[in-house]
This record gives C-alpha cells, structure tokens and sequence, in this order.
C-alpha cells in the first residue's frame, strides 16, 4: 500500500530507539542507589551505562558476540560496569541480583522460564523492571498501536531535528517478532510474578515492573 510505503521510508530515514525512550520510567521505578544489577539482553549496553549511574557493579549479557564487542567498545573503564556473551536462561554470574532489566528481549525467550528465573535470581526486596513486546490482541493495544503511527512520525522527526540520519547503534542489535498474544503473557506474569504492575504501553510495547517480597517463595516450588 503506497501510504505504508511511505510511512515506512520515513520512519527508516528519522529512526529512534522505542526501547531507549523507556529508559528514563525505567530509572524512575528504581531506588536512588543499589548494589548489583544486570540487564539481560543487554545490546549495545546503553541501559547498563545509565545503571551504573546509580549501582555499585552492573552487568550486561547479551548472546550474539557483536553486539557485546559495540558494548565494551563503548564504554569506558571508570564505569563499574562489565559484559559477556552469556545466555539469559543459564548465565550465573553472582545472583542475586538488586536490579534486574530486561528490554525488549523477553520476546526472544521462553516466557514462563524467563519469567521464573528473574524471580529466582532477584534479591529480597530487590526490583525486576521490563519493557516487553506481545502479540497484539487487545482492543486497548490496538487503540495504542493506532496513537503511536502519528506520534512515532512526529516523535521520529523532533528527535533527529527533521533530518534524515543513521540507525542508532543499539538499533543495530538483533530483533524478532513477538508471538505471545498479550492476554497469555498477561495471565504468565500475574502467575509467576505475584503484584507485579503490568501495563500496556504507546509504541507497540508493555512493562512490568516486580518488587521481590522478603520471604518470598522458591517459584520452582510453584
Ligand atoms: C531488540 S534487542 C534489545 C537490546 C537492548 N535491550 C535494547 O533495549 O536496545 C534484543 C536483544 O536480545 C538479545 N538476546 C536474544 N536472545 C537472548 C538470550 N537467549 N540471552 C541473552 N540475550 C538474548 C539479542 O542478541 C539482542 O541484543
């Protein structure tokens, strides 16, 4: 369809990171300081720099080995911050963890063992924040996704100041289509992470965020 067509020139010639604009909620459902956090699926490690802002240590993983080597490239020694090629279901590099992130990655992943693992590996009292994509099926999503055509092209525009420019660097890491419908993926987190603040969000995408009761139990026991 021409319109299309042309949506999607535009949008490929003004690009931005819908992941990197949850960046700045993210911080805001985290405390003021923590010790150890890791971001799974880490990319281009933009999130784990802006982490260490506020952690003692932080560690990014991500599995595809040319994302990671962007990531150390781009960060400078004085951050407390390291990377390594690591899988999201078998790392284990010092759980538990104060903080974990997870954005736009958890649709690459099984959910329920995702999900199952962050709440093994968080600390009591610690805070799971992700920013996830779903299969769209949902009226509210739909009236979401249709609000975020226009404010994608206006947003897409103000932020490269109307002209045409590159992709971002941490929109050169490796993406899929999510196939959970959000109504699956809705009734996983509310099983398996029991509180957790679930929302559906502008551009195409839902968060949750998680605090770990003291005294929480084993979910494997679940
Ligand atoms: C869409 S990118 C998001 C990257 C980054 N979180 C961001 O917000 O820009 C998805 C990332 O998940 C990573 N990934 C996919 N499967 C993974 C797995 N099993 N373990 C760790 N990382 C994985 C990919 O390599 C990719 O870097």
């Amino acid at each position: 369809m021409p319109l299309l067509d042309a949506l999607a020139r535009f949008n490929d010639a003004h690009p931005w990171s819908h992941n990197a604009h949850f960046h700045p909620w993210l911080m805001r459902q985290l405390p003021r300081r923590f010790d150890r956090a890791v971001d799974v699926g880490c990319g281009s490690g933009d999130l784990a720099r802006l982490l260490a802002t506020r952690a003692r240590q932080v560690h990014g993983i991500d599995v595809d080995e040319r994302i990671i080597d962007r990531a150390r490239e781009s960060t400078g020694p004085d951050l407390p911050v390291t990377f390594s090629v690591a899988d999201a279901l078998s790392y284990d590099e010092g759980a538990p963890y104060d903080v974990i992130t997870c954005v736009a990655v958890l649709h690459h992943l099984p959910l329920t063992e995702t999900l199952t693992r962050f709440r093994q590996q968080l600390a009591p009292g610690g805070t799971l924040v992700v920013v996830g994509l779903t299969r769209e099926d949902t009226r509210v999503q739909t009236l979401l996704g249709l609000a975020s055509v226009p404010l994608n092209l206006v947003t897409g525009w103000v932020k490269n100041r109307g002209r045409t420019a590159p992709r971002p660097v941490a929109m050169t890491a490796p993406t899929r289509p999510a196939d959970v419908p959000y109504t699956e993926f809705a009734r996983e987190v509310r099983r398996i992470l029991p509180g957790a603040r679930l929302r559906r969000r502008l551009f195409w995408r839902c968060t949750i965020v998680w605090k770990k009761v003291r005294g929480d139990v084993d979910p494997g026991r679940l």
